[in-house]
């Protein structure tokens, strides 16, 4: 008779065990109350879900500290969201403007984001900025530099100085080429091609995680001490946006919310105002994203009349305003009957050479060349897709502890640093810094011995994988095309402009979406059916709080604009905290704290960015 959890204890005898991740497959024939269903259970002292640079940042300051992770990802290794982040990534080093400094860098990040950001956090992030880009400069990473030498800086949309260092359009590419080449010298296991399906938790503590193998279907249990979510965000449940199939479709934070953490500012996601337009460019490009950089380095947006329209809405900042501001202002023209024939607008960077454009951004002008554009010659055709979240799980930013204990979590997956708006470029300065301040906490907390799983938790871990195990059948609805319904749902009632009248009505038919979501049609596990079917639980439970949260919120914030409330409200200067409760999902509010004396001195000062330096 042999019993899982005998099996995996062996390895953690001694305290000197701890870094060890230790594998053992259980089988049917296993004794317990009732048999367990045949799984792989790996115990690892700290286990990250997310391979993009958040995990692996973590996983490297807790490898640093002697602490062993295993970073779990859902493709291969050294692929994950990150290689589509492209413009670049925010330091107040002032190399090209030296007044810029990491005060003014917070202060424009919590102008953006509307005051809801926390203060406390966002300080931490653009103080340490400057030390992680010299980071990744010393391992090995190569920035385009300036003419003396230094690391290059360019315009990004509100910032008030030229502070976003890039390589190229692939900053994000590089990063975690050289996150993961640093993670390799430590000597950090990966794991790829893992789908995780909930967390092992008690509404109080986690435990664990568990999920399965999307290469060969085996069901996989994963016991830790620490579990950091580190699993992106949620722009992907909207039909036109700016990730991959399958990427951003709320795993963080519904993974979250279902063991028990608070989530926050679910209502916040971001629309990026230049995505390819699908009808122009192809179904496969549709939403995909046409980086800031190409305002930043001095694109101009026409509408088809040939007007300059941003002179309309932002005289001072023109096409370089806030990307809430700016993507507004491209619905409206699109509205209002001045957008292209495919319903977008034109981006235009022709007044720049072709040699400028294959050096600053290669990948954009390498991919419209493919599509028959030369970029230096003729305008592209763009419109808002939905790009980013700002909502997702409430941590402490000294930490990242989230209110479940042993949970964690960073980048892209929490709330909190963007506020109601982000600033191009702060996304790839979150995950680094925070995924430093995550690992040095979770190093510290001094693991002994071996992850304990108690009783209820390997229960509950084999009556999911019963249920995960029934999914694949014969009901009559496709999971992609309820996904696709889903898209369709909340494009309609909580886009770029929402009111009660339409979240009330994106609920009524989410109701009718989760009737179809209960009669699905699945393949195996290994099929693209199964992963679907995951996707959409996800999906459905962020864009039910989503949905709540833009009704709940009377207000217009940032990228949350209410027609039917259409100023920023003093008294909802708040964060919305979404939990579940024993009467279902609750609402409650949160002040953000007040900022420092330096920043409350950089805000005073009103700093700006000037647009027509750029011309
Ligand atoms: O447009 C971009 O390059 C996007 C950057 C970002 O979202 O930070």
């Amino acid at each position: 008779m042999t019993h899982t959890n005998e099996q995996q204890s062996s390895p953690f005898q001694d305290e000197n065990s701890v870094g060890r991740i230790h594998h053992a497959r259980s089988t049917e024939d296993d004794t317990r109350a009732s048999p367990a269903v045949d799984h792989e259970h790996v115990s690892v002292p700290v286990l990250i879900i997310g391979a993009g640079a958040a995990g692996a940042r973590t996983a490297i300051e807790l490898a640093k500290h002697d602490v062993e992770p295993l970073v779990i990802g859902k493709r291969a290794h050294g692929d994950a969201h990150t290689t589509l982040a492209a413009g670049g990534i925010n330091a107040a080093l002032g190399n090209r403007d030296p007044e810029d400094d990491w005060q003014i860098h917070a202060a424009d990040t919590l102008k953006e984001g509307h005051f809801i950001n926390d203060p406390a956090g966002v300080e931490t992030v653009t103080n340490a900025m400057p030390d992680r880009i010299r980071e990744l400069e010393e391992w090995g990473m190569s920035f385009n530099r300036t003419e003396d030498g230094k690391i290059e800086q360019r315009y990004f949309g509100a910032q008030s100085f030229r502070r976003t260092c890039f390589v190229g359009d692939q900053t994000g590419k590089a990063i975690l080429e050289t996150l993961v080449s640093k993670a390799q010298e430590l000597e950090i296991p990966y794991r790829e091609n893992v789908m995780i399906t909930k967390l092992l938790s008690d509404g109080e503590r986690v435990y664990g995680a568990i999920g399965y193998d999307t290469d060969d279907g085996h069901f996989l249990r994963f016991e830790a001490h620490a579990v950091v979510l580190a699993a992106g965000g949620y722009s992907g449940i909207y039909n036109r946006h700016s990730s991959r199939i399958d990427e951003n479709n709320g795993d963080g934070a519904a993974l979250a919310y279902d063991a028990g953490a608070r989530l926050m500012d679910i209502e916040f996601v971001q629309f990026h105002p230049t995505g390819m337009m699908g009808d122009r460019y192809g179904e496969d490009w549709d939403g995909r994203l046409v980086t800031e950089a190409v305002r930043g380095e001095g694109g101009r947006l026409f509408n088809a009349r040939g007007e300059r329209f941003m002179e309309r809405y932002s005289p001072d900042q023109m096409e370089l305003d806030a990307r809430d501001v700016v993507a507004r202002a491209i619905a409206q023209e699109i509205r209002e009957g001045r957008g292209t024939e495919n319903g977008g607008v034109y981006l235009d960077i022709s007044h720049k050479d072709q040699e400028f454009l294959q050096e600053r951004l290669p990948r954009m002008y390498e991919r419209f060349a493919e599509l028959g554009v030369d970029m230096a010659e003729e305008s592209v055709e763009v419109a808002p897709t939905a790009h980013y979240s700002m909502g997702g799980v409430e941590v402490d930013f000294e930490t990242g502890a989230t209110a479940v204990e042993n949970l964690y979590a960073v980048g892209e997956t929490i709330a909190g640093i963007h506020g109601a708006n982000r600033l191009g470029g702060n996304s790839l300065a979150e995950t680094l810094v925070l995924g430093k301040v995550v690992g040095d906490h979770v190093a510290d907390e001094s693991y002994i011995g071996a992850p304990e799983l108690p009783e209820s938790q390997q229960r509950a871990a084999d009556e999911h994988f019963r249920t995960l195990k029934a999914l694949s059948g014969q009901g009559s609805e496709d999971p992609q095309a309820v996904l696709q319904a889903l898209g369709d749902l909340l494009e309609e009632t909580a886009g770029i402009i929402r009111t009660e009248e339409s979240t009330n009505k994106g609920l009524k038919s989410l109701e009718a979406l989760r009737d179809r979501a209960d009669d699905l049609m699945v393949g195996e596990r290994t099929g693209r059916s199964f992963e679907y079917a995951i996707d959409l639980e996800f999906s459905l439970t962020v864009a039910e709080l989503l949905l709540k949260g833009a009704r709940e919120r009377t207000e217009s914030r940032g990228a949350h604009f209410r027609s039917d409330y259409p100023e920023e409200s003093e008294a909802w200067r708040k964060n919305l905290t979404y939990r579940e409760t024993e009467e279902g999902m609750t609402f409650d509010t949160t002040t953000p704290r007040d900022p420092s004396e330096a920043v409350r001195k950089a805000l005073d000062a009103d700093y700006e960015l000037d647009y027509h330096q750029l011309e």
